[in-house]
């Protein structure tokens, strides 16, 4: 990278901004125009994380317009659908919520199942930019965020760490951590169905067909049992204890513990909740990989993956210096920090997705927990390597570990987010926040 003079710092702040303002569309944004014309939910919280750089009011809306999407039964889905757009598949339709056991009076149309509930952790963040302007908003959401963490604990942590329902679910679609569980299904009697990703980016940079009909699926079964938790945990093929969710999920109940002591509710119940996430998320620990990875439910089988939500476990609050080496390891082996995938790993491909491409949102993740756990030189590595890949490449989806590529959509809502809010040289330090 050349020196960021601070008319480069300048222009690419401007740039970020320009790009959360390109993709709201009144009170929610979507992650980038064509390829996903909806509200995501992580998505959505790592957009209110950078909206908090320059406009509060701006950033609250977004998580309280993701919350109104919130079913009776606490969940929040991962799409929520406000205008509908033939550009996008699955649609609607295919999802068939409209009469989903959970959903209770919630009116607004959206997807089944949820994704790595970062929301608390980021509303923390966005409180803790501007205290002053988020406590009334912050005691409105905290009963929402309540709700969302019991039924996550309710209805998918049955081994303490958390699992998914479906690769979307994790965030990290394909994955090589489902593999084993996603051959594990015979998608036979898939209903035909058109892609409208491949319309929109190249290919190669997108999961293979094989794993498309799978994701398509468990979309069908699960609205065949009307997206009834309980049902689909005792029948599905496919429950896999989830690295992402469960380091997200500790995080997220730790500043939600937080949030009960500022707003003056009793936190015994949350405190339980991070007793079992912890002992939940240190049985995730692969003594053969010497990392964090994902277990099949179905078999019992550890995935064998290095990742990097195994990497996420310094953001859950877990001090462990035993992982230090592998990522030392995979960072030697990687021009950018930190890759989705180990590439001396045998299923390692820079272009494709969750199997090795850089993620903005999870370097945020992993840098900061670093930070926090006093790993001050890897820490400074990723933000660095995440400052660097952004300024030489773009505002892209995500980005080849080897030589930064970027690919898949581009103009990205939270790659812009996370610059704003922390690799920017211009962000502010998060520890000189208010504790
Ligand atoms: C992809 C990503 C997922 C993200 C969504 C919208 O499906 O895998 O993590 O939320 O796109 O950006």
């Amino acid at each position: 990278m050349k020196d960021m003079s601070d008319r480069d710092i300048a222009a690419l702040d401007a740039e970020a901004r320009r790009i959360l303002q390109l993709n709201d569309k009144g009170g929610y944004t979507v992650p980038t125009a064509g390829l996903y014309p909806y509200q995501w939910n992580w998505d959505s919280a790592f957009a209110a994380l950078g909206f908090a750089t320059f406009d509060i009011d701006r950033a609250w809306r977004e998580i309280e317009t993701l919350f109104s999407g919130q079913w009776d039964n606490g969940m929040v889905p991962h799409i929520l659908f406000h205008v509908m757009d033939e550009g996008y598949f699955p649609s609607y339709d295919t999802w068939g919520t409209a009469d989903a056991v959970g959903r209770g009076a919630c009116t607004l149309p959206s997807s089944g199942i949820s994704q790595p509930p970062v929301a608390a952790s980021l509303a923390w963040e966005v409180y803790r930019a501007n205290p002053a302007a988020g406590d009334g908003r912050l005691r409105a959401l905290y009963p929402k965020l309540l709700a969302y963490h019991r039924w996550i604990m309710d209805a998918r942590a049955e081994t303490g760490a958390v699992v998914i329902t479906h690769p979307w679910e994790a965030g990290r679609d394909n994955a090589p951590d489902w593999d084993e569980a996603m051959a594990g299904i015979d998608p036979a009697g898939v209903q035909p169905y058109t892609r409208r990703d491949t319309g929109h980016v190249d290919a190669r940079m997108r999961p293979t067909k094989d794993d498309y009909d799978r994701y398509i699926w468990l979309v069908q079964f699960g609205r065949d049992r009307k997206w009834d938790d309980s049902q689909i945990a005792a029948e599905s093929p496919f429950r896999v204890a989830d690295p992402t969710m469960t380091f997200t999920a500790l995080r997220s109940t730790r500043d939600l513990a937080l949030m009960a002591d500022l707003v003056g509710e009793d936190r015994t119940e949350i405190d339980g909740w991070i007793a079992r996430l912890e002992e939940g998320a240190r049985g995730l620990w692969n003594p053969e990989t010497r990392s964090y990875d994902a277990i099949n439910l179905r078999t019992g089988n550890r995935a064998g993956s290095v990742s990097n939500a195994g990497f996420l476990a310094w953001w859950g609050g877990l001090r462990d210096e035993r992982a230090l080496p592998v990522l030392r390891d995979v960072l030697d082996r990687s021009t950018y920090a930190v890759p989705s995938y180990d590439p001396a790993g045998p299923q390692f491909d820079s272009l494709r997705y969750w199997r090795g491409p850089v993620w903005a949102v999870m370097n945020f993740m992993v840098g900061n927990g670093l930070a926090e756990a006093g790993q001050a030189e890897l820490a400074a590595r990723v933000r660095g390597d995440t400052a660097r890949m952004i300024a030489d490449h773009g505002f892209a989806e995500y980005f080849d570990p080897l030589d930064g590529t970027p690919a898949g959509g581009g103009t990205f809502t939270w790659t812009a987010a996370v610059w704003l809010a922390w690799a920017s040289p211009s962000a502010v330090d998060r520890s000189e926040g208010t504790q």
